[in-house]
């Protein structure tokens, strides 16, 4: 299959770091430039855009009228709800980020969630989360596809992203409407460290021999057994590491709440 013509993207910023298009751009296959002006259209970006203020919201306006139903509406981040979601204003007309994800996801081809924050709420809605904040689906009660992961890595929102473009459907989903391809197995199932938990060889201490030779770090926290990601198959920025890699446990930054249900996320 090819891709036959650029499809829009409307990529919208709500409560959130960036830190998921900053993993976006990190893409290595393909790369961003050959992904933005060959694959698809990235129509609107807030953070990569060059112009600003009164010219992008017209921008806007005008793209989701020309490309009804066309496009794709990638949301990073979470949505404020509490008090009529005044807590996130975006944009220079004083709208609501509530009121933007709704006026923009209602006229979308497939809406997409990228990062934790968008699909679960994120650090936003850890407790006690004091705006109310929430992912895109619990916000708005709309069909989604959630790409969490904090950031997640490009290889799972740029596959996510192409799966839709080529076959021009979404992929198989979990129950918490991930893609299985990339959130169907736990990091504990591939981790390069799971002979070392098999043979019962663990870090006891930050710095130990253990973790000089690379043993497994559930002693010390590691959340792999819980959590369905697929890092210890696709490193990170273009292929050079992962937290476990890099010699700390994962911290499950790709499930719902995990900074409330996951915490400490070091042991001892
Ligand atoms: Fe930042 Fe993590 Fe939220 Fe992405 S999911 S915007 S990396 S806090
Ligand atoms: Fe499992 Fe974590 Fe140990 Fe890897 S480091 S084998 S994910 S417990
Ligand atoms: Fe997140 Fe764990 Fe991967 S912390 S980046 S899911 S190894």
């Amino acid at each position: 299959a090819a891709i036959k013509e650029r499809t829009p993207i409307i990529w919208l910023h709500m409560a959130e770091c960036t830190g998921c298009s900053e993993s976006f751009l990190r893409t290595r296959e393909p790369d961003i430039a050959t992904l933005i002006f060959e694959q698809v259209s990235l129509t609107y970006h807030d953070t990569l855009m060059m112009a600003s203020g009164e010219r992008v919201e017209k921008h806007l306006d005008e793209a989701i009228q020309r490309y009804k139903g066309k496009y794709i509406c990638i949301i990073e981040g979470a949505i404020p709800t509490k008090d009529g979601g005044i807590y996130l204003r975006v944009g220079s007309k004083g709208e609501t980020g509530l009121e933007r994800a709704k006026r923009v996801t209602k006229d979308a081809k497939v809406n997409l969630a990228f990062g934790t924050c968008a699909a679960f709420g994120g650090v936003q809605a850890a407790h006690p989360n004091p705006t109310g904040a929430k992912g895109v689906h619990d916000a708005l009660g709309i069909e989604i596809v959630n790409v969490p992961g904090c950031p997640p890595n490009s290889v799972n929102m740029v596959g996510t992203l192409l799966h839709i473009l080529l076959f021009d459907k979404i992929p198989p989903l979990d129950l918490l409407y991930r893609p299985l391809w990339a959130y169907g197995s736990r990091i504990h199932d591939y981790c390069e460290r799971r002979a070392h938990f098999d043979a019962g060889e663990f870090v006891e201490e930050w710095g130990d021999e253990g973790a000089k030779k690379g043993w497994c770090l559930y002693k010390m926290g590691c959340k792999g057994p819980l959590t369905y990601n697929n890092c210890s198959r696709y490193r990170f920025n273009q292929g050079t590491n992962w937290p476990i890699g890099a010699g700390h446990g994962c911290i499950g930054c790709s499930e719902p709440n995990f900074w409330d249900t996951m915490a400490p996320f070091e042991e001892p």
